[in-house]
């Protein structure tokens, strides 16, 4: 029989790309979502419900899996950090998790393998040009708080899990969905601003190498904690200038104030005006390579150009 992996949150964008790799690899794929009823099985691919909330779940789900991807949560940067909206960052991550985690060890469940999102946020809401290994501290803020809680709940699925991995995720760069198009809109208007100071780092990775890493930690059977960024991290500036060029805009015009972002959207502003620059070696020593390391070769692919 083929191997079944379950993704939670395998409707979002990640969740998609990886879903294409596993069924072309021919993985058997089992979606967890909030909305089963809006999607078909089709090709290796089926949907079961879940509301973490309830604590209920399609027990079936876990029938003959073998591994597990926790991917679910509510999206960091849509939404004003209200304290509603951070219980439901939160929760969505964490406590979506733990009750997994419950059910699999009320109802005797084991994978051989749980791979569990995280996010660079990790390292804190900073800027300077020190580079952070995944042995790095992590940071005091809300967002590096939230990844610390998120991390050690992951570490907690080893007593249902032979194999556990964690993948620090950057910047998920995609043409259609995530960060990108809303970086890029102003650009394509000729708005070729900076924000803020222009040096805070831009940790991204194409979506394609993205989906390949979770793929690569499961066929290969890594554990541990990785950073899930590429080798050659920009500063914003540098990712403005770059963009700029590809689309045939002059570049740049004044930095858009920090001050000014901060006021419009509150803490999350972080998200876009800090960022250190963060490490790949310790997945590329995994054989981990690359297919986007450079980001005006990813841009290009994404941009069309
Ligand atoms: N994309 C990035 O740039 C990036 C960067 C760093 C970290 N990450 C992390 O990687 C993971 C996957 O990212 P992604 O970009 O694929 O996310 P995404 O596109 O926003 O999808 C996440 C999925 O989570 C589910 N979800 C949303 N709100 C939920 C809630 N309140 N409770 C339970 N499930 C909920 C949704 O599935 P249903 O509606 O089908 O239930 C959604 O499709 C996330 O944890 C994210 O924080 C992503």
């Amino acid at each position: 029989m083929n191997s079944v992996v379950v993704i939670t949150g395998g409707t979002g964008l990640i969740g998609r790309a990886l879903t294409d790799l596993l069924v072309e690899a021919n993985y058997r794929v089992r979606i967890l979502t909030r909305f089963p009823e809006r999607y078909r099985d089709a090709g290796g691919v089926e949907y079961y419900g879940w509301d973490w909330t309830r604590r209920r779940i399609d027990e079936r789900v876990f029938d003959g899996a073998t591994a597990l991807v926790h991917l679910a949560g509510a999206n960091i940067g849509a939404r004003r950090w209200t304290e509603g909206y951070k219980a439901q960052i939160a929760g969505s991550r964490i406590l979506s998790l733990a009750f997994l985690r419950d059910f699999m060890e009320q109802n005797g469940v084991a994978v051989g393998h749980f791979i569990g999102a995280s996010a660079i946020g990790y390292y804190g809401c900073v800027t300077d040009d020190r580079p952070r290994s995944e042995t790095d501290p992590p940071g005091t803020d809300f967002l590096a708080r939230l990844t610390v809680r998120w991390e050690e709940t992951s570490q907690s699925m080893q007593g249902v899990a032979r194999r556990v991995s964690i993948l620090r995720t950057g910047v998920v760069l995609d043409a259609r969905q995530g960060a990108l198009p809303r970086m890029i809109r102003p650009l394509r208007w000729g708005l070729t601003s900076p924000v803020g100071s222009g040096r805070q780092w831009l940790d991204w990775i194409h979506i394609a190498d993205m989906a390949r890493m979770y793929f690569h930690v499961l066929e290969q059977g890594l554990t541990g904690t990785f950073n899930a960024v590429a080798p050659h991290p920009v500063t914003y500036r540098l990712f403005v200038q770059t963009a700029a060029g590809l689309l045939h805009r002059p570049c740049c015009l004044p930095p858009v104030p920090g001050a000014l972002l901060r006021l419009l959207t509150g803490p999350s502003a972080c998200l876009a005006l800090e960022g250190v620059p963060v490490e790949s070696a310790k997945i590329q020593s995994e054989g981990f390579s690359f297919r986007y390391p450079q980001l005006a070769d990813a841009l290009r692919d994404l941009l069309g150009d």
